[in-house]
């Protein structure tokens, strides 16, 4: 599918990947809405060319806003990139966390997303080629010990968006999964690690999107998942060191 003269949602689009994908998206003649909480970003990104909507998807009532907004404003929308995502790091085992963070992280990553995706998917039935792109992690693979309910809520993620595209066989409506590697954003300020720059990872992922890989990712990912699925004791190793 050629990602031109389109019209595509990204939650989380307000920073970070979504926000960067968003920009080559407006290069290619798209029409991008950016979804996502904050007013002040929401505005800046209206001045740079895209729409937007105002939604914190750990709120029902403003998915069912959002939504109804969409159906509306954008009844052309043809592509769907379930991006949001928080990542709260801490150990799970040996802290005391409000419960309404857990919530609250499970909320945005996973059924918020859920629930707006079951609202938009009538409104991607009218496209003759929709899709939806659910922004997943190599730790819903292998979760890492200071991140289990993120690890969690991406897994359900991955599990999710395989599950939706059996259900969605039949209709004109295709699933792709999307797995950043560490990657230079908001999200993993502060880390040490080896990250890739946002603009190579969207110069990366543009030709897999647009060619309907099931899988999106880098090549790196790739092979881990290969080695991961063949030699789980080998990838939790290299994960734990
Ligand atoms: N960076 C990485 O290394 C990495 C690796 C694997 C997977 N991922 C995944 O990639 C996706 C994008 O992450 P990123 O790295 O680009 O992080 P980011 O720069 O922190 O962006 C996160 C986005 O999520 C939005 N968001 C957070 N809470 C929200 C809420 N309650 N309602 C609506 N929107 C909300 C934020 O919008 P507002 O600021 O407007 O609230 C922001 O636009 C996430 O799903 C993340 O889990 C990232």
């Amino acid at each position: 599918m050629r990602l031109s003269n389109k019209t595509i949602l990204i939650t989380g689009g307000t920073s970070g990947i979504g926000y960067t994908l968003g920009v080559e998206l407006l290069k290619k003649n798209n029409k991008v809405i950016l979804l996502g909480r904050d007013s002040a970003k929401l505005i800046y990104a209206r001045n740079e060319g895209f729409q937007t909507i105002q939604c914190d998807l750990s709120k029902q009532h403003d998915i069912e806003k959002a939504a109804l907004e969409i159906q509306n404003e954008f009844p052309d929308l043809d592509v769907l990139f379930n991006n949001a995502g928080v990542q709260y790091n801490y150990l799970f085992t040996s802290t005391v966390i409000p419960l309404d963070k857990i919530q609250k992280e499970i909320t945005i990553n996973l059924t918020g997303q859920i629930l707006l995706t079951q609202l938009l998917i009538p409104i991607l039935s009218n496209s003759q080629n929709a899709l939806i792109v659910n922004t997943t992690s190599g730790l819903g693979a292998f979760p890492k010990s200071d991140g289990l309910v993120y690890s969690a809520s991406k897994s359900g993620m991955r599990n999710f968006s395989q599950g939706l595209k059996y259900s969605l066989k039949e209709t004109g409506i295709s699933v792709i999964e999307f797995i950043p590697p560490v990657t230079a954003t908001n999200m993993t300020l502060g880390r040490d690690e080896e990250k890739m720059e946002v603009e190579e990872l969207i110069r990366i992922i543009i030709p897999q999107l647009e060619k309907g890989r099931e899988l999106v990712t880098t090549f790196k990912m790739r092979i881990f998942l290969w080695i991961a699925f063949l030699f789980p004791d080998l990838a939790n190793k290299i994960l734990s060191k």
